[in-house]
């Protein structure tokens, strides 16, 4: 989409459509008793006859014939004016694009001063517009070959609109930062949408490696020779039901040129999770190709980071596996030896993910990072306590928790603390090895997090789960039906 930031008066912008902002109960701003004289006073009638009053999204489709240079006009719902803020900015834009995709307009206008709310910079607010309107544009459409006139049509053009030249500078930047950011949410979705047969642990690998390419960060990748070598062998125990072999992808970012440890995100990569020998339930077992959005938060993250040039140092590390039935897979019962030397009862070969994050974390050690996050699709049971409007975030240092949970407040992609209580760990111990891989029905979320503590070490440590996150069933105003890219615009806040 091409984006173009104007000054002037928005009434004078000639445009497909034009979008203004409206607050409840505020239908007489200048700017809507201007349009509502140019509209001979029908604007005050549909406010009289309660066909519109502002409410949270909120939509009124405006025909002003020649009145006026735009040939629409789109009032969006911004609820009351009290308490409104950036998520509120985000969902009026997200349902104003998808209300005007819906009926094929694809180039329009957004008035930025209809749109102000308190405690945001001109440079904020554009950004969070910008943002909402490139992430509820997204569709996974590669594999629709047929009907294209029943798709949804791409974004084309956006114009913003400020009052005054000297503001075109501001806004500009807040564009250029919420596409840095939304390339790395596009990325990220795009590969949790693509199907399992698509993506092997090895697709994975040229992904980073074509990121890396793109903005000058380094890429190593580790086959399986390499990773017997280094021992993983929790890791190597999950791959070894599948046909595809495993890898570890490890991605450096170096943004600040003082060597500064860096901060490592760990992402959960597995390309399809069938549960292995305890295979899951047929049920929506096709959901399980979106088992590597963490490690896809990770690349999309990175990818962002290196857009932005933020002046940290990274580095990114995905264990990349397939979790299948087989012949060769590992059964319940089975006792791996990790990385760590640390030995693991399999009781349940569907919980795989904390195995191959065990062996990623071990593998963190080697960057002496100063924080450590991981963030993974680990529990079902995550998705029973928060359902869809949280990630669980569980970790050994709460300054850093502190730090997530405000960048999940600014961002919208919220986060709610679970405790990791000692008390939680006894029920992952093991009488044949030093731990099992699965701590019962109680608190599955937090003694799965209680079982990569062991691994973690004495890292400046946080686990998000986003299983409930991850993933939208129904579709919301800037989140389309599919994969999320949750993580990314939380993390990239969090590094900002
Ligand atoms: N990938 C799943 C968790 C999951 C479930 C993510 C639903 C998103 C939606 C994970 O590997 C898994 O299977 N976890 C098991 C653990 C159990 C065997 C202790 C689960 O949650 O059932
Ligand atoms: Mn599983
Ligand atoms: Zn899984």
């Amino acid at each position: 989409m091409e984006i173009k930031i104007a000054s002037g008066a928005p009434l004078e912008k000639k445009t497909p459509c034009l979008i203004l902002g409206v607050f409840e109960g505020k239908p007489k701003t200048p700017l809507l008793k201007d349009l509502d004289r140019h509209l001979g006073g029908s604007l005050s009638r549909a406010f009289r006859d309660k066909e519109f009053s502002g409410k949270q999204r909120e939509k009124l489709l405006l025909h002003p014939s020649s009145a006026l240079a735009a040939e629409r006009i789109l009032l969006i719902g911004l609820g009351k004016e009290k308490g409104a803020g950036a998520e509120r900015i985000r969902q009026a834009l997200g349902a104003a694009t998808g209300f005007l995709q819906e009926r094929s307009l694809s180039n329009f206008a957004v008035d930025l001063a209809s749109l102000a709310v308190r405690n945001l910079t001109l440079e904020a607010l554009t950004q969070h517009v910008v943002e909402a309107i490139l992430l509820a544009g997204y569709r996974f459409l590669r594999y629709r070959t047929e009907n294209p006139d029943e798709l949804p049509v791409a974004l084309s053009k956006l114009a913003i609109l400020v009052a005054k030249k000297n503001q075109v500078k501001e806004a500009g930047h807040g564009a250029t930062i919420a596409q840095a950011i939304c390339r790395g949410v596009y990325l990220a979705r795009d590969l949790v949408n693509e199907p399992g047969n698509a993506k092997s642990p090895d697709f994975l690998a040229r992904q980073a490696r074509s990121i890396a390419d793109e903005t000058g960060m380094k890429c190593t990748i580790l086959e399986k020779p390499d990773l017997e070598k280094e021992q993983m062998g929790a890791l190597l125990g999950v791959a070894q039901g599948s046909i595809r072999e495993p890898r570890l992808i490890i991605l450096e970012y170096h943004g600040d040129n003082n060597h500064s440890r860096p901060i490592a995100l760990v992402g959960k990569g597995v390309v399809f999770d069938a549960g292995g020998i305890s295979l899951k339930p047929a049920e929506k077992m096709d959901e399980m190709k979106m088992d590597m959005a963490g490690g896809a938060a990770v690349l999309g993250t990175l990818l962002s980071a290196a857009l932005l040039s933020l002046p940290v140092n990274l580095v990114g590390i995905i264990p990349a596996v397939e979790n299948m039935p087989s012949g060769s897979a590992i059964r319940p019962g089975d006792i791996l030896t990790s990385k760590a030397g640390k030995t693991i009862e399999i009781i349940n070969t569907d919980a795989e993910g904390r195995l191959i994050l065990a062996d990623a974390l071990s593998y963190a050690k080697r960057f002496d990072p100063r924080v450590v996050i991981d963030l993974a699709t680990l529990t079902g049971a995550c998705i029973i306590a928060l359902g869809h409007h949280a990630t669980a975030i569980l970790g050994n240092h709460e300054g850093l928790i502190r730090q997530l949970l405000k960048a999940g407040e600014q961002s919208g992609e919220r986060l709610w603390q679970l405790p990791l209580w000692d008390d939680y760990a006894t029920q992952l111990k093991s009488e044949v090895a030093d731990l099992k891989n699965v701590g019962g029905r109680p608190a599955g979320t937090i003694t799965a997090a209680a079982f990569l503590q062991k691994f973690a070490g004495d890292f400046t440590w946080a686990h998000l789960d986003i299983a409930g996150t991850a993933w939208e069933d129904k579709g919301r105003p800037y989140i389309p039906k599919g994969a999320s890219g949750t993580g990314v615009r939380l993390l990239v806040q969090y590094l900002r």
